[in-house]
């Protein structure tokens, strides 16, 4: 981590112009923006943790946990909203026992909301690992899910739930 940020900031020079596009770097290198990146950028700009901080939040470009193994995104813009978007939202939310801008515990699943990702006429629209899934609905929620694994997951925690209890 430490070795990856340092390849981020070493081509800036100390000067707060530059804090912008040093975030937009680190968030391209890691995925997001850890604790530990944001004081190394303020360390490295001579500023407070809590102005990067500030920066950081402003813009809805930067993320602030890690994507899972499995990155869900819903899109709420207009037509996709107007579609149900939403309902399939609170579905993946249901399924995974997450909300937007979360990630399970294992990491094997985040997931977020977006506005129009220029797809409109496929809506309501789903992205899962960067593949579109068009005309989405609710009840198809948990098919996507289970096609990707997550049943062999809930059993396999149901089964490990099952041998504590018969222990
Ligand atoms: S509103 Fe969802 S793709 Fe345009």
């Amino acid at each position: 981590m430490a070795e990856e940020l340092q390849e981020v900031l070493a081509p800036y020079p100390v000067e707060r112009r530059y804090l912008l596009r040093i975030l937009q770097g680190v968030q391209q290198k890691m995925g997001y923006i850890s604790e530990e990146a944001l004081e190394g950028v303020a360390s490295h700009l001579k500023i407070s943790p809590a102005e990067v901080y500030g920066v950081a939040t402003f813009y809805n470009q930067f993320r602030f946990i890690p994507y899972g193994k499995h990155h869900i995104v819903a899109c709420l813009g207009t037509a996709c909203h107007a579609m149900g978007g939403q309902l399939i939202l609170d579905a993946f939310e249901r399924e995974l026992d997450i909300k937007a801008g979360g990630i399970t515990p294992d990491h094997g699943w985040s997931l977020d909301r977006v506005g129009c990702i220029g797809c409109c006429t496929k809506a309501p629209v789903v992205v899962i690992n960067d593949v579109i899934h068009a005309k989405m609905s609710p009840f198809k929620v948990e098919e996507v899910l289970a096609g990707l694994g997550l049943e062999m997951r809930k059993e396999k925690e149901e089964e490990e739930a099952g041998e504590g209890e018969s222990q």
